[in-house]
Formats: structure tokens, sequence, C-alpha cells
């Protein structure tokens, strides 16, 4: 994912190319980083039955990447096929329009450094446990994939009208942090939960946080917390409606939006439509 910090990136940048791309190098993980993903996985692949997305789970299962820090050419193998997109390999964070073109050009760029042992409950930068464990699986879903590169191309756009904060907390509520009404009741899509085992379970069961029904507006007024879990989820019905409600062209949008005032993460609207745990 993009994003800003106020702290130097980790990653190494020396050797990128134009596009921010380096090899995966795989030589580089050593066998206590092994261990530590396997830890990760082991840990995370329990909690995924109960709380994510059948869409999530059916490819989880059927990439079964749990016993070492998966290739990127093997995934790559049976993505492609899929749904065309492909993982690059990249150093870590990415200036916004060099991501959204990425997406734009269905290309997935997964960080290639593994996060620290003391880190094993929380990180805030995206690591390869973050980008590979939460993202790559709905990849494989072909609504949700067209939705990432629309996404991709509006980021685009939406940089030369002043309207990147907008797009970012698209992201930021879907992408990141999405749930999904579901028979079987809310589930999550969002790779930011489903890399989380605390928030896992906390954004289906806890009493705390809003549920809101998904309503795009709504969603790109809200501001959201980086280093808390999440106060208010917004709730989609399935991927077809989030491609269909984001197809629009987002200019007048904008311009509705910038005369909105923006939203603090916990705040609930009369309007709101809000949904049962
Ligand atoms: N339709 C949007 C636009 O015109 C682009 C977009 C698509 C943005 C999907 C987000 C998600 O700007
Ligand atoms: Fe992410």
């Amino acid at each position: 994912m993009a994003g800003q910090t106020n702290h130097a990136l980790r990653g190494d940048y020396t050797n990128i190319r134009p596009d921010y791309t380096v090899d995966q190098d795989y030589r580089r993980y050593t066998a206590a980083e092994q261990d530590l993903w396997k830890r990760l996985y082991a840990r995370q692949s329990v909690l995924v039955p109960q709380f994510a997305c059948d869409e999530f789970i059916d490819v989880l299962n059927s990439l079964d990447f749990g016993l070492g820090i998966p290739h990127f050419d093997a995934i790559n193998a049976k993505l492609f096929p899929a749904t065309r997109w492909t993982l690059v390999a990249v150093p870590g964070l990415l200036p916004d329009d060099v991501f959204f073109t990425h997406l734009a050009n269905r290309q997935f760029p997964v960080s290639v450094w593994l996060r620290k042992p003391e880190e094993f409950e929380y990180i805030v930068e995206p690591d390869i446990f973050h980008d590979f464990f939460g993202h790559v699986p709905l990849l494989f879903d072909p609504t949700f994939a067209d939705y990432l590169e629309a996404y991709g191309e509006g980021g685009v756009k939406a940089k030369g009208l002043n309207a990147l904060d907008y797009l970012a907390r698209l992201y930021w509520y879907t992408v990141e942090f999405g749930l999904i009404n579901t028979p079987k009741g809310l589930r999550a899509y969002g790779a930011g939960i489903l890399s989380s085992a605390g928030e896992l379970p906390y954004c289906i069961q806890s009493a705390k946080p809003n549920r809101i029904r998904f309503d795009l507006l709504r969603v790109m007024q809200s501001n959201y917390k980086i280093d808390t879990f999440q106060e208010s989820y917004f709730v989609v019905e399935n991927f077809r409606e989030l491609f269909d409600a984001t197809s629009p062209d987002f200019t007048p949008y904008y311009q509705e939006l910038h005369r909105r005032p923006n939203l603090a993460a916990a705040t609930v609207l009369d309007t709101d439509q809000l949904i049962k745990g």
C-alpha cells in the first residue's frame, strides 16, 4: 500500500529500477526469517475460517504458502493466468504516483523484507507478510482484481484534481479495512485486518467499533487512524457493489467533497446505516 510516514522508510532503495521494483533475491531470507514467517502464517491461518470472506479462504487454501516465504515467481505462475495480475518486488512504501501506476497496470507491489520477531504482534509499515498474506489472495478474485486496477487509474487522475486524500480514504476503508456482509455473517476482506491477529477477531466480534453500510462519499469524507484498531468499518454487500459504486467519473464527487466537512474516524451520522456485528 502507499502511505505517508514521518520516519525514514525501512526498505533498501539503493538498487531500485525506475519503476521502484527490485529483484526479490530469495537467498536474502535467513532461516530465522523463514521460521518467523511460518509462525505468522500458522497463527493467522487458524483465524481465517471464522473471520475472512470465502473468496479469501478458498485461495489461501489452494496457494498453500505457509511453509516458507513465498517465491513471487511461483505465485505469478498461478496469478497471471487467473486474473492477469503480476506481483512485483519493491523495497517498501512507494510514492503515490508510482504505486497508482503499478495498480493501473495490474502489477501489485509486494515489499521484500520481513518484520523483526519483536514486531510479531504489530507493525506500522507494510512488510512482506502484510502485503502477501493480506493482499495477494483477493487478487485472484476477478471483480476485486478489476476494482484494484480501476483504483490505480483513479489515483493517477485524482492527483491532478487535488483529491488524493479522498482516494486514500477509499483505499483504507475498502482494500485495507473493508468488511463484507455474507450469508455466514460479517467477514473481513481488507488486508490490514486479514494480516492482523488482533484486529481480525476484533472487527467482527467487538461491540466497540461502528460498522456502517458502505457509502462512497461518506467513506471519502472519513479520516482514519493508522496506529490503533479502527473505530469505524464500512460494509459492502459484495465486490460488484464496490466496483459499480466507483465506476462513475469522480470529478463531480470531488467537487462535492471539497464542500463537505471531513469526519473524525469515530463519527456516526443520522444518515448512517449501522450494521450489527
Ligand atoms: N471512477 C473513478 C474516477 O473517475 C476512478 C476510481 C475507480 C476510483 C475505482 C476508485 C476506485 O476517478
Ligand atoms: Fe496494505
